[in-house]
């Protein structure tokens, strides 16, 4: 399987969101929330966006204080920390600043992305640090996570009221499984078995790649186009909902 980036229309609405969330009338309304079921591509969207944009991207952990997520952050931006926590916040406040203007004179957009951000949605301690930089400081705060993420953070009104985007990842489109399967795929399959899979992954992005994984091993032993018939009796790949094996039907 290549290992290319597929312009999905999760892309699209990551992208809008960013964009209009740079043109909010408040200020500090800056903060974004991303939220999707799991394996909709939102670490990958957002990863492959802070790279494009020189952006900061972190990984929350469960046991994060504000003192762990402040050293993460000052480490992400090459920022050897201080001892005390008032400094290590200066410090992030000062290099913060300094990348934000950086991508100002690039014409590029900066950010602090925060993945997996349920494992701190429910520690006020940790969401008003991020609270305070982005108020300080007016530049995105992006917090992606799984759909209880909204949930949690508007028990904290400080921080739900600054939310200025909210974007839901979708499962992948038709023309979004076409894309993933053309571009990642290292032999041709036809269009009868992505219509099936299309049907079974129901846009799974990461049961889609475990599938095309399958059609490729398949493809790679038997020679010519990998049709539904073709593969038929084959595993596709494994439902996430029973763990079962999903298997190609003929018909
Ligand atoms: N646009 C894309 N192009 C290529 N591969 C992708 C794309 N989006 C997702 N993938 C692949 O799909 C799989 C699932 O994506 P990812 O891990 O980003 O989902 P997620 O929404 O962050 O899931 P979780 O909620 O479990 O963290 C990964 O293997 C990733 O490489
Ligand atoms: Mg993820």
């Amino acid at each position: 399987m290549k290992n290319s980036f597929v312009n999905t229309s999760n892309v699209a609405r990551f992208m809008s969101a960013v964009s209009d969330l740079q043109n909010r009338g408040a200020g500090e309304a800056c903060l974004m929330v991303v939220d999707g079921h799991p394996g909709l591509s939102k670490t990958t969207i957002c990863h492959w966006w802070a790279i494009q944009n020189n952006a900061v991207f972190l990984r929350a952990k469960a046991e994060w204080t504000p003192r762990w997520m402040v050293r993460e952050l000052l480490e992400s931006m090459n920022v050897k920390p201080r001892h005390s926590f008032q400094d290590c916040f200066r410090q992030a406040v000062d290099a913060l600043m300094s990348r934000s203007n950086q991508a100002q004179i690039q014409g590029k957009t900066f950010a602090v992305i925060i993945d997996e951000v349920d494992h701190i949605g429910k520690s006020a301690k940790c969401l008003e640090t991020l609270r305070d930089f982005s108020d300080l400081l007016e530049i995105p705060f992006i917090f992606v996570g799984m759909q209880k993420v909204r949930d949690n953070i508007s028990r904290f009104p400080q921080i739900s009221s600054r939310i200025g985007q909210y974007v839901e990842f979708f499962p992948a489109s038709r023309d979004d499984v076409y894309s993933l399967v053309n571009e990642l795929c290292e032999v041709e399959v036809g269009k009868d078995l992505i219509e099936f899979l299309l049907e079974v992954s129901r846009g799974r992005v990461r049961e889609v790649k475990e599938a095309i994984m399958a059609i490729e091993r398949f493809g790679k032993r038997n020679n010519g186009t990998v049709t539904r018939k073709a593969m038929a009796g084959e595993t596709l790949l494994n439902s996430r909902d029973n763990g079962q094996p999903i298997k190609v039907r003929a018909d």
